[in-house]
């Protein structure tokens, strides 16, 4: 049985990708050093498949407690979600998300290196692209400066692994994410924002629970048919799924080069407005919002074009919005 080691693996995206990694009967080993997750999740994994992933509490900003782990540990692929997330949280804190997510990479690619260790799965973002000049966006859109710190560590993370596929006999993708959404079926795991949520979906979900007053539409005057700014909503699921599929590319190295990177989204686009109409007919809820003035730093509209990931992974998204956006509620529902 092949031996994945999830890092990040108790957190939104990561703990639904250990769900499917162990669904397609792999062996995963977490590492999360749980600054933004919760140890609940391991046992709820743990309902959901019956097997309880092997676990450690690692900071891998510590360059000997990533040396250690590696010692004692025989892995045949690594999926590295373990970044800080926060796009707001990084204008203000630069060098924490530099060191963090920088600093965790090099020294897991370090590892690798010296132990040959190979096939790495790289969390990437549309935000890459910025705001694209050409819809839906394909991977020969050309990546833009990034509005962030957060977006700089992904492009920068990206050329990192590129080069050190160069110089050494490492084979990576980088999958680039629109904007993920939704929980398991199981509503055992989901999204858990620390906080106030900064992304949309937490919030209109707070909102419908009276956690949260009224959700604020950050502006309406932008250039799209309602005025409201355009995602592309992925179920967190699918998502999931593409991980799979990029780690069988690698692990059958039917890889074309030693890196290679994709969009994974849905294809399709929807404003901010469209989703809330569609939360309201998926969950029977009605929002209470208001349009207020744009957020710093948002783009008008990004969506992806899905023809490479579908092609090359053999992989495409199974969810619709409704059905992402009422797994959203359901989780909601049960964290009261
Ligand atoms: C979506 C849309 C907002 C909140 C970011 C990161 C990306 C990834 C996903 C980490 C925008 C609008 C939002 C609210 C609103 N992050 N909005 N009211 O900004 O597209 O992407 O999160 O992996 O890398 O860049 O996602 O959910 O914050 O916003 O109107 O209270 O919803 O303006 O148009 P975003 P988001």
């Amino acid at each position: 049985m092949k031996k994945i080691l999830v890092t990040g693996g108790l957190g939104f995206i990561g703990s639904h990708t250990v769900v499917e990694l162990q669904n397609t009967g792999f062996e995963v080993i977490i590492i999360d050093d749980l600054s933004n997750s919760s140890i609940d999740v391991l046992e709820n994994i743990t309902k959901i498949t019956g097997t309880q992933p092997a676990f450690h509490n690692i900071d891998l900003r510590i360059k000997k407690d990533v040396k250690n782990f590696f010692d004692t540990n025989k892995i045949d692929g690594i999926i590295h979600f373990a970044a800080f997330k926060a796009v707001g949280e990084s204008v203000q804190n630069p060098l924490d998300y530099y060191e963090n997510n920088i600093g965790s990479l090099v020294y897991l690619l370090q590892e690798m290196r010296d132990r040959n260790l190979d096939n790495f799965i790289f969390s990437s973002s549309c935000t890459v692209y910025g705001q694209a000049d050409e819809l839906p966006i394909t991977e020969n859109a050309p990546t833009k400066p990034a509005e962030s710190p957060y977006g700089n560590t992904k492009q920068i993370g990206e050329e990192i692994i590129r080069d050190t596929c160069k110089a050494n006999s490492l084979n990576a993708i980088a999958l680039r994410y629109f904007n993920p959404i939704g929980a398991h079926d199981s509503v055992h795991i989901g999204e858990l924002p620390l906080g106030v949520p900064q992304n949309l979906i937490p919030y209109v979900t707070q909102t419908a629970a009276g956690i949260r007053e009224q959700l604020s539409v950050f502006g309406d005057d932008y250039d799209t048919a309602d005025g409201t700014a355009i995602r592309d909503y992925i179920h967190v699921v699918d998502l999931a799924k593409a991980h799979i599929a990029a780690l069988q590319r690698l692990l059958e190295k039917n890889n074309k080069t030693s890196f290679e990177f994709f969009n994974v989204g849905t294809g399709k686009g929807s404003s901010v407005l469209e989703v809330i109409k569609a939360f309201e007919n998926a969950t029977d809820q009605k929002l209470n919002y208001k349009i207020v003035g744009r957020r710093e730093g948002d783009i008008t509209a990004a969506y992806a074009d899905t023809t490479i990931a579908n092609k090359e992974l053999n992989w495409k998204t199974e969810k619709t919005l409704e059905e992402a956006l009422n797994s959203s509620w359901e989780w909601q529902k049960k964290q009261l």
